[in-house]
C-alpha cells in the first residue's frame, strides 16, 4: 500500500521526538495505521545540531548547512507543494503570523495537520478548526494539551457516549513543580522558579507557564471538546502561582489542603464555568497529592462518574508520543476523523459568579476582637462558615484562615469592605481569597 507520508516542520524538542519515534517504531507504526508511515522531511534552521541532538539521519533535513529564515520558508514551500507529503506536524510553536500561516496554508493545500501548539489553538483554534473542515482535513492536537496524557482523545471519543459535568486539572508542569518544591523544601517562590529553570522545566521567560497563560491555553481548548464552547481563551479568567507565599502553603496545610494550580470548568445548563487559578485542593481530592512536573485531569461525567488520568504533560519524546498518535490514527481513518465542533450555545462565565467554597486568609494585628469581627462581618453577608482555622499569633501579627461553605467571591469581598470600614488599622496584608476544590 502506498506510503502515508510525514513533514515536520521544526525539529526542536516536540519535532525531534516525533521524529524520532517514528525511525524507531516504523514498523509497528506501520501495524497499527495498516499502512507504511514514512517521515519523509524535516526542516529545521540548524540540521546538523538537530540531527545529533535527537539522533536523526542528517538526509532527512534536505541539507547540511544552517538555514536562515527564508530558506527554512523556501524549503516549507516546497513541501507544501509537494502532493506526496499526507500530513504535516507544526513543531515550531508560538503564534506568529508565519506560523499561524503556515498551518492554514497545509491545509489548503489539501494536507492534514497535527501540532502541538496549544496557543495558536486556544487563540486561532476557530480558524484552524474551520480551516481543516473546509479542506476536509484531519487536525491534531493530542499533544496541545497535557503533553503525553491521552486527555483529547479520551473527552473527544471515549466520553462521546457521556456527559462530562466539569473538569479539573494541573495542566502546567512548571507551575505545580514550583508548589510542591515550595512545599516539601519551605523555600519561597523566587527559589523554586530558579530550581525549575535549571531543571529545564521553565522557560528563561517563564511568565506563560507561573502566570497561568500556558495553563488557560489548555483550558479554552479542553472546554471547546467537553462542552462545544469556543474561543473560551479571549474571556478566560487566569492567575497564576507567582503570588502564593511559604505563609499561604503553611496555611493550607494547616486547612488539610495542598494549594495547586488548578484549571476548572463546570456546565449548568448552557453556562460553563470556568478559570485558572491557585487553589486549595484537600487532601481528599486526587490532585491534591500530584507532585512535581506531573500532571493530571479529573473528569466528572453525568453517567461513568469519576476519571483520572496522570502522565507527563511535557518532554521530547514524551510529547512526541502524543504527537505520533495523532498521525498513526490520520493515516488510518484520514478524511473521517471529525475535528471538534463548537455549538453556538454555551457561554462562558467567570468562576466568581458561581457559589463555592472559598479559603480567605487573613493577617492583621494581633489584637483582641479580630476573630469575632471578621467572622461576624461574613456571617452578616449571608455566609456559612465551614471552619476557622490556625490562629497565629507572633504578638504583632495573627494569621487564621476561614473556610467558607459555598457562596460567591462577591460576597467575600463585600464583607472585607465592610471589615475595613471598621478597622482599616488591623490589615498587614490584603486578605488572599482561594477557592477549595473538594
Ligand atoms: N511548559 C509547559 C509546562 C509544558 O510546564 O507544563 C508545555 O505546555
Amino acid at each position: 500500500m502506498k506510503p502515508f507520508k510525514v513533514a515536520v516542520l521544526g525539529c526542536g524538542t516536540v519535532g525531534g521526538g516525533v521524529a524520532r519515534i517514528m525511525l524507531e517504531r516504523k514498523e509497528a507504526l506501520a501495524l497499527s495505521a495498516g499502512r507504511p508511515v514514512e517521515l519523509a522531511a524535516l526542516v529545521d534552521l540548524f540540521p546538523v545540531r538537530s540531527a545529533a541532538r535527537h539522533g536523526l539521519p542528517i538526509g532527512l533535513f534536505g541539507g547540511e548547512s544552517d538555514l536562515s529564515g527564508a530558506q527554512a520558508a523556501a524549503r516549507t514551500d516546497a513541501i507544501l507543494a509537494d502532493p506526496e507529503i499526507d500530513l504535516v506536524v507544526e513543531t515550531m510553536g508560538g503564534t506568529s503570523d508565519y506560523v499561524r500561516g503556515v498551518c492554514e496554508r497545509v491545509l489548503a493545500a489539501g494536507k492534514h495537520l497535527a501540532t502541538a501548539n496549544k496557543a495558536l489553538l486556544a487563540e486561532r483554534g476557530d480558524e484552524l478548526f474551520a480551516a481543516a473542515d473546509k479542506a476536509g482535513k484531519a487536525l491534531g492536537f493530542e499533544a496541545a494539551v497535557c503533553g503525553a496524557i491521552p486527555v483529547i482523545r479520551v473527552v473527544k471519543e471515549g466520553f462521546a457516549g457521556d456527559e462530562v459535568l466539569s473538569i479539573s486539572g494541573i495542566m502546567n508542569g512548571t507551575s505545580n513543580y514550583i508548589l510542591s518544591k515550595m512545599t516539601a523544601e519551605g523555600i519561597g517562590f523566587d527559589e523554586a522558579l530558579k530550581l525549575a529553570q535549571e531543571k529545564g522545566y521553565a522557560e528563561a521567560d517563564p511568565t506563560l507557564d507561573v502566570g497561568g497563560g500556558d495553563a488557560g491555553h489548555k483550558l479554552s481548548i479542553l472546554v471547546r471538546l467537553a462542552f462545544g464552547l469556543a474561543g473560551a481563551n479571549r474571556t478566560l479568567a487566569v492567575s497564576g502561582v507567582s503570588d502564593v507565599t511559604k505563609a499561604d502553603l503553611r496555611v493550607a496545610a494547616e486547612m488539610d489542603c495542598a494549594i495547586k494550580l488548578i484549571c476548572h470548568a463546570q456546565r449548568s445548563g448552557d453556562i460553563v464555568y470556568a478559570s485558572v487559578g491557585p487553589m486549595m485542593v484537600k487532601r481528599s481530592n486526587f490532585l491534591s497529592r500530584i507532585d512535581g512536573a506531573t500532571n493530571a485531569v479529573r473528569a466528572m461525567n453525568r453517567y461513568s462518574g469519576e476519571h483520572i488520568l496522570v502522565g507527563k504533560g511535557a518532554g521530547s519524546l514524551e510529547t512526541g508520543s502524543a504527537i505520533v498518535a495523532d498521525i498513526v490514527s490520520i493515516a488510518r481513518y484520514g478524511e473521517r476523523i471529525v475535528n471538534p465542533a463548537a455549538r453556538p450555545g454555551p457561554q462562558l462565565r467567570n468562576m466568581d459568579e458561581l457559589p463555592f467554597p472559598y479559603t480567605v486568609l487573613f493577617d492583621t494585628a494581633d489584637v483582641p476582637g479580630i476573630t469575632g469581627l471578621v467572622t461576624t462581618a461574613i456571617g452578616d453577608q449571608g455566609i456559612n462558615i465551614d471552619t476557622v482555622g490556625h490562629n497565629m499569633h507572633s504578638g504583632e501579627a495573627a494569621v487564621f484562615a476561614v473556610e467558607t461553605m459555598p457562596c460567591t467571591r462577591s460576597s467575600i469581598l463585600k464583607a472585607i469592605a465592610v471589615i475595613r470600614a471598621h478597622r482599616a488599622d488591623i490589615f498587614r496584608a490584603e486578605p488572599k481569597i482561594f477557592p477549595v476544590l473538594y
